[in-house]
């Protein structure tokens, strides 16, 4: 291509544990949901989760680019190291539990002004005081529960980004977006 794009800010994302498990009603379904099959139609279409789909496609939207992504359920010691900065705070322990209690979608987004704006669409920590049109102000409710982290600075997102993907875990390329957007 003629275009010249040079390297673009980064930022690390995670959709923690309850945001991507907390449509999966139906995956534990109680004795009497499984046994009725009509209910288990019912229900599929709205107890299957969205909340994924929901949070990429918000960043997709804006002109943000998908550089990077996995599942995986990180390890307790995996957590503490990524949030070493918070370990003097009395919900540490709870968080680091919390992160690695189930499966985390880590994602790498790149784009001008990434990282800032990123926090911009995921809103204030507190899902109570995060405005609406937000990740957290349109999806979450509890401060404990706020389903989505995302790197709060150029050092963060380096940091974090390295911890979580290899290099060769990162892509690198144009879209047609690109020549519109930037
Ligand atoms: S702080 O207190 O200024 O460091 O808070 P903040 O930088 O906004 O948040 C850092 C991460 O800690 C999480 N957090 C909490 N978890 C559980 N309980 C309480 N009370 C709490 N307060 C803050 C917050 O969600 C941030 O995690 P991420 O994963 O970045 O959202």
């Amino acid at each position: 291509s003629s275009l010249f794009l040079p390297q673009m800010e980064r930022t690390f994302i995670a959709i923690k544990p309850d945001g991507v498990q907390r449509g999966l009603v139906i995956d534990r379904p109680n004795k009497f949901i499984a046994s009725c099959s009509l209910l288990r139609k019912i229900l599929k279409p709205s107890g299957y989760n969205n909340q994924i789909s929901e949070i990429i496609s918000r960043f997709e939207r804006k002109g943000f680019k998908l550089v990077g992504i996995k599942i995986m359920v990180p390890s307790k010691g995996f957590t503490q190291k990524h949030y070493h900065d918070l370990k003097e705070k009395p919900f540490f322990n709870g968080l680091c539990n919390f992160l690695s209690s189930g499966p985390v979608v880590a994602m790498v987004w790149e784009g001008e002004g990434v990282i800032r704006y990123g926090r911009k669409l995921i809103g204030a920590t507190d899902p109570q005081k995060s405005e609406p049109g937000t990740i957290r102000g349109d999806l979450a409710v509890v401060v404990g529960r706020n389903i989505i982290h995302g790197s709060d600075g150029p050092e963060s997102a380096k940091d974090e980004i390295s911890m979580w993907f290899k290099p060769e875990e990162l892509v690198s390329y144009t879209n047609n977006a690109d020549k519109w957007i930037y």
